[in-house]
């Protein structure tokens, strides 16, 4: 069970004047050399790429983990953001039932077996209602809380972790308030690792050279992903499977260099905006975890020689076929400045038939008797030819049913398709200036020691005028 790629529609041959040409492939040929010996080079460095293959002791670890605390828990709840809260998101929503935490405990089962799962949560924002409404729907007393951050110092996930730290203790006392907070973080640096040995929490390991978007396939994304009975293993294989077939220098081998070098082509030809449009609900969130690797991985203001270049492509989420009633509209008839990836599945989970009522009514009894199942594959294969018809980017991806291997084989097919395409762009796609900025003048804003340079910096930022104001 592989995943597909279908690119015919971005040629020139389908889609006309806008599309890609051999001329095209023939100019990108000396970056996309450059870009194919930097990612060899690079290999050692970019741990990530070794996750489907070192981790079994780890993989370990997390089942008897998981198996130690879940029953004794109504819910598992992720402290985290961006890299750490996306991944383990996208992965629920696409291998777990989509109303998971609906359901009643016994039927939060893994393929029907015996064992049943906490209900899982993911705090990502600071919003100050998130977590009043999330205590209200949930007694955290009866959760057990994972705080996840690299870097151990994100105001937002330290902050949860102060709040829920305080809480549990109030109510449990200390030492049993420590048993509900498990720790992901880095080797040594930040605070978090500090706090997690001082304090003696449970704790596991964000590798070196795994950076936030790049994390979900290590105790980041697995640690959640166990505690909801999802096949851990599963996701590791599929990620070691694609690694395989994205091991070639030849672009027509490597479906994630062709997948990336496709898009540089397309921004070269002024398609700053690649929409991910998957057609299933369980890939919802694919979409926001892609966006975020997309877009900070890829923009920009500096290349790797130091030139300014401000490159980007900005990434969109879309669902089909709810946006065929929304955005598709934009994308058929508006600026030819998209490239559309349409994320297909050969084979749903459920299948559910329309009965054959209002025969006589043309509008309606074309209908009976079709299954869901077909009516969103031939919406999909609509959008896909007016797409095309009117001359617009388009590409396809298919999974052949989602299942932790093929969800596996996605998630590292796109990081080593970002990978390439910021070699491709000739930037660094592993570093995050730009969030790194807006981090700081945060901690400048409250005063944090350290940052007194900041401040000044923000506070000498010419004031706004009150007449623009209204
Ligand atoms: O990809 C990234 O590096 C970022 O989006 C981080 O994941 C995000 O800022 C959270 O950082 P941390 O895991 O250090 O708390």
């Amino acid at each position: 069970m592989n995943l597909r790629m279908d690119y015919n529609n971005v040629l020139s041959s389908r889609i006309g004047k806008e599309g890609i040409t051999q001329a095209d492939f023939d100019a990108l040929k000396p970056a996309a050399e450059k870009a194919s010996q930097t990612m060899a080079d690079n290999r050692p460095a970019m741990k990530w790429r070794e996750l489907p293959y070192n981790q079994a002791e780890i993989v370990a670890g997390i089942k008897a983990y998981a198996a130690e605390m879940k029953d004794g828990i109504d819910a598992f709840v992720v402290l985290g953001i961006g890299g750490s809260a996306l991944g383990p998101m996208a992965v629920q929503q696409a291998l777990n039932h989509p109303f998971y935490n609906e359901l009643p405990r016994e039927k939060r089962t893994a393929n029907g077996a015996a064992d049943s799962f906490p209900k899982l949560y993911v705090v990502d924002n600071v919003d100050p209602e998130r977590l009043v409404y999330l205590f209200q729907t949930i007694d955290p007393t009866r959760c057990l809380f994972n705080v996840i951050s690299k870097s151990g110092s994100t105001s937002e996930t330290m902050s949860q972790f102060m709040i829920i730290k305080a809480l549990l203790e109030e109510r449990l006392g200390k030492e049993a308030a420590r048993k509900r907070i498990v720790c992901t973080t880095d080797k040594e640096k930040g605070n978090l690792i500090k706090i997690a040995k001082e304090e003696d929490y449970k704790y596991f390991i964000v590798p070196d050279g795994v950076g936030g978007r790049f994390s979900q396939l290590c105790p980041v994304g697995l640690l959640p992903a166990a505690f909801c009975g999802i096949d851990i293993g599963g996701l590791l294989e599929g990620a070691a499977q694609m690694d395989e077939r994205c091991k070639s220098p030849c672009i027509h081998e490597n479906p994630a260099y062709m997948f990336a070098a496709l898009h540089v082509m397309a921004l070269n030809k002024g398609k700053n905006v690649t929409v991910v449009m998957p057609y299933a609900d369980s890939l919802k969130f694919i979409s926001d975890w892609f966006a975020q690797l997309w877009g900070e991985s890829l923009g920009k203001h500096f290349d790797l020689d130091g030139n300014v270049v401000n490159v980007g492509q900005t990434p969109v989420k879309a669902l089909g076929v709810t946006d065929q009633h929304s955005q598709v509209q934009l994308y058929a008839e508006g600026p030819y400045d998209k490239m559309i990836v349409l994320l297909g599945v050969d084979e749903y989970r459920e299948t559910i038939t329309i009965p054959k009522l209002y025969e006589d009514m043309p509008s309606l009894g074309f209908l009976g008797g079709v299954t869901h199942n077909d009516l969103i594959k031939n919406e999909q294969l609509a959008t896909e030819y007016a797409l095309t018809k009117s001359g617009r980017m388009n590409m396809t991806l298919t999974l052949p049913r989602v299942t932790p291997q093929t969800l596996g084989q996605l998630l590292y097919f796109f990081e080593v398709a970002t990978a390439y395409a910021g070699y491709l762009l000739n930037i660094d796609p592993f570093d995050q200036p730009g969030v790194e900025e807006g981090k700081n003048a945060t901690y400048a804003l409250f005063g944090r020691p350290g940052y007194e340079a900041k401040k000044a910096e923000m506070d000498a930022a010419p004031p706004k005028d009150d007449k623009y104001v209204m």
